[in-house]
């Protein structure tokens, strides 16, 4: 390897990023191409031979750069995806360098105990004892699976994991649920068609007589409770269940509770709405993506377990080729011991950077920013008599719609569609439709350092204007 090269290649690419990220700003937010040029750009085959790095530089500002989607841009309010805070990507791109391996203490003695450090901080902010534990993952797809796995294992005696899932059992949720939990009951042997989805209420949060009555139907029938699942921010709009409640009936029913936090588990740093996701702690686990609403960059998601020896009985398989003979009193941490994944990113290291160049407080302004911006556009929809907020936004997500005109739902559905494309194609936002109680609806989130004031202003001017050209046309 020529360190020479190396070192002037990765000077010119952290200048590249540095200026990037200055510039972002200006560049079109969305790429207005068709996937098949896309598609045609990369279409090469695999080279056979060597290239230097400043022609590959060369390369990536050619082929893949005027295509990316900026999440960085301050109009980026869309699909749950931060603009990373710069400490962050450093840390990132030292991670690689060092290509610690946490599944095992031998490959990365120091990272495994930042990682656990990290898991640490963020069982503090859930406010869980010194007996949790917990596993940094690839986002909230794969914590909201364990959280599945530990509560099968756990309701069944710790059988699951020799006999597969005995007997008949149900998981509860909302209406509201990230379809991750779907795939979760699917891939830990409980089937989809046990997951009870149930109706959510006006403000989007889990009714509780629901719960009730579903648990009452499936206990006529012998159907036994596997999990609650409680929603503490959810995908659409940030709304949360009432944790108590969920905690006291997981208590009764003797099950377990997990809480899908991925999102809204930003919250934790929020100095401005304390309590938000009050009974978080009383959760048997817990989903939060640092990755999201921590502005880390991807991918760290988190499963968080308010007792660790529930990992370990999930878990805890040692192979000979695995086993440490130097750990015997348990004093080196294996993670492959405590938890799902074997070889492992270093995922830990942009957490806990950005927190010690930020400060968690610094963190907390951000996610209070955009707790007032999301605030903000539901007040300037609230008072457009042409436009309607879904409820009053607790997090940063909201979703309004235009209601203008006399359309039919469909008519309505094409209207949000349209106008959102033509929004994305022209580069200045990008944010989602989503549908909700059968009426379709933008969906904007912005999980963004950069999306000020001003931004969402121009958004929702963009919006009435382009809602009513849609109707004139
Ligand atoms: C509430 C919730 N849970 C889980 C997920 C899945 O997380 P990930 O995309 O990190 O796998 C998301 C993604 O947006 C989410 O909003």
């Amino acid at each position: 390897m020529d360190y020479t090269e190396f070192r002037e290649a990765g000077h010119r690419m952290v200048d590249f990023i540095a200026d990037y990220l200055q510039q972002v700003q200006e560049k079109p937010l969305f790429p207005d191409v068709e996937p098949a040029f896309l598609h045609a750009l990369f279409d090469e085959p695999l080279p056979s031979g060597p290239r230097p790095l400043h022609e590959i530089q060369t390369l990536l500002e050619e082929k893949l750069l005027p295509y990316c989607t900026h999440v960085n841009h301050r109009g980026y309010m869309g699909l749950i995806t931060p603009s990373p805070n710069p400490a962050g990507i450093l840390g990132d791109l030292l991670a690689s360098a060092l290509n610690q391996n946490l599944g095992a203490y031998s490959i990365g003695p120091s990272a495994v105990a930042m990682e656990r450090r990290v898991i640490r901080w963020l069982n503090d902010l859930i406010g869980y004892d010194a007996h949790a534990g917990g596993n940094l993952s690839s986002g909230g797809m794969t914590a909201n699976f364990i959280g599945l796995k530990l509560a099968r294992d756990h309701v069944s005696g710790d059988r699951a994991q020799h006999e597969g899932l005995q007997g008949r059992y149900a998981v509860y949720v909302s209406e509201e649920r990230h379809v991750s939990l779907d795939k979760s009951v699917d891939a830990v042997g409980i089937g989809r068609d046990n997951l009870r989805v149930l109706p959510a209420d006006e403000h989007y949060r889990l009714r509780i007589e629901a719960l009730e009555a579903a648990l009452e139907a499936d206990r006529r029938q012998g159907i036994r409770p596997l999990c609650i699942i409680g929603l503490a921010g959810t995908t659409n709009l940030g709304a949360v269940d009432d944790l108590k409640a969920l905690a006291a009936i997981a208590a009764r029913e003797q099950c377990w509770l997990h809480v899908d936090a991925a999102y809204g588990g930003g919250m934790l740093l929020s100095q401005q709405h304390p309590g938000v996701l009050e009974g978080l702690h009383l959760a048997d686990s817990v989903t939060i993506d640092p990755h999201k609403w921590f502005y880390a960059p991807l991918d760290a998601g988190a499963i968080l377990v308010k007792d660790h020896d529930r990992l370990t009985a999930s878990f805890g398989m040692q192979h000979a080729y695995l086993t440490d003979q130097s750990g015997q009193k348990n004093e080196r941490y294996q993670f492959y011991v405590h938890g799902f994944e074997q070889s492992r990113r270093f995922r830990s290291l942009k957490v806990w950077m950005s927190f010690q160049h930020y400060g968690a407080a610094q963190i907390g302004e951000w996610v209070d920013r955009n707790v007032a911006l999301a605030a903000h556009l539901h007040q300037l929809a609230v008072q457009d008599p042409e436009f309607e907020s879904a409820t009053e936004p607790v997090m940063s997500a909201v979703c309004i719609r235009y209601t203008g005109a006399d359309l039919d739902e469909e008519q309505r559905a094409q209207l949000h569609h349209e106008v959102a494309a033509r929004i994305e194609r022209e580069g200045q936002f990008w944010f989602a439709s989503t549908a909700m109680k059968g009426k379709t609806w933008f969906r904007i989130n912005p999980v963004n350092i950069y999306t000020d004031t001003d931004t969402i202003i121009a958004l929702f001017e963009t919006l009435q204007r382009y809602c009513r050209e849609w109707v004139m046309r």
